[in-house]
């Protein structure tokens, strides 16, 4: 498969794992990058700046093939140091970048002239086109469909993406409700030039999750997401359990809930002991709608051929349908 995307990251295949706290570890990574597509480490799931550089040497050893980094950079109060993982990527010698989160355009500039190819997530076009207007290279556009943080404007890819892909010049990857071959060749057909995965990725077999949360997401349907922390404007899509249901009861409750009676509900710690104990009832797991097509836990490699065959065999069968 030939796309800006496949050419620009030196990938067999314009399928991207994007980043994914507590599960972008190098296992994955690697086991995605040797499956033809791109794995990412996510940054911040490393406890310190040195960690992430062991990690980074961890993934050399399990693959040759071109990683990236993922740093989400959020707001907060006593923020993690953003620039001193920025510092280990452009110095560790990865050549991609994921970004996603408030405004990185210090952290953009920074690795551009470093030369680091910056990939930048967002869920709205008009954060899309500041990004491009920034010089990132391409940008990953996530549907309200996403696991994870889909934004306040609940805008689905199959809205966000052709508008993305006829307003940007710079390639755009798809991302958000993406778990099979049919998905992708929808994804090109609406114009962009790679597909972006994360709950698909969770349910593979070298994904470091327990395999009781790996089964309870096969079990599940579509239905069996929920949007979390509406009430705060900064909604995330999780997995439906007793946790997640526990904390959208308190924010529908009349006069709201405040951040901190749910904080020890929601907190990360929890949410990784429960991906690592196979209790998934236990934290907040992140997920995406795409929950209800995934039916298998396979490799990374099959997932990916098979995919690749499907969507191939789906793009042919749509040009038959439209020939004159
Ligand atoms: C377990 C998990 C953890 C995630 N963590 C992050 C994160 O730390 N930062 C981020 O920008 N996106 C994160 N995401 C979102 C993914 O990078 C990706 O945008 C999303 O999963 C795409 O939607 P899909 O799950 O329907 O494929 C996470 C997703 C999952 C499933």
């Amino acid at each position: 498969m030939k796309t800006r995307i496949t050419e620009m990251l030196g990938i067999r295949y314009p399928i991207i794992q994007g980043g994914m706290m507590w599960v972008g570890t190098a296992d994955m990574a690697a086991a995605v990058s040797n499956a033809g597509g791109l794995g990412i480490i996510t940054a911040l799931t490393q406890p310190t700046p040195q960690d992430l550089l062991k990690e980074i040497e961890r993934c050399r050893t399990l693959t040759d093939k071109p990683f990236g980094v993922k740093l989400t950079i959020l707001l907060s109060i006593h923020p993690p140091p953003y620039e001193e993982y920025l510092d280990v990527v452009i110095n560790s010698g990865v050549r991609i970048l994921e970004t996603a989160g408030n405004n990185p355009k210090a952290f953009i500039s920074k690795a551009k002239e470093a030369g680091v190819t910056i990939i930048h997530k967002c869920v709205a076009i008009r954060h899309a086109l500041s990004a491009e207007r920034n010089g990132v290279d391409a940008v990953s556009i996530d549907g309200f469909e996403c696991a994870g943080h889909p934004g306040e404007e609940d805008v689905p890819g199959l809205v966000l993406i052709p508008i993305a892909a006829r307003q940007l010049k710079i390639p755009v990857i798809a991302s958000g409700g993406i778990a099979d071959g049919r998905g992708m060749a929808a994804a090109l057909a609406l114009g962009a030039e790679g597909i972006n995965m994360g709950t698909r990725f969770c349910v593979t077999q070298e994904a470091p999750i327990h395999q009781n949360v790996k089964q309870a997401l096969v079990d599940a349907t579509e239905r069996d997401t929920r949007l979390i922390f509406r009430t705060m404007r900064n909604t995330a899509r999780v997995f439906k359990n007793a946790i997640s249901e526990e904390v959208v009861a308190l924010e529908q409750r009349p006069g709201g809930v405040q951040f901190e009676e749910i904080r020890p509900l929601v907190a990360g710690a929890r949410g990784r002991t429960a991906l690592a104990s196979g209790e998934w009832n236990e934290g907040i797991i992140t997920a995406g709608q795409c929950i209800g097509m995934i039916n298998d836990i396979p490799s990374c490699e099959t997932l990916i051929s098979r995919m690749v065959a499907e969507c191939r065999e789906q793009l042919s069968k749509a040009s038959a349908m439209a020939t004159d």
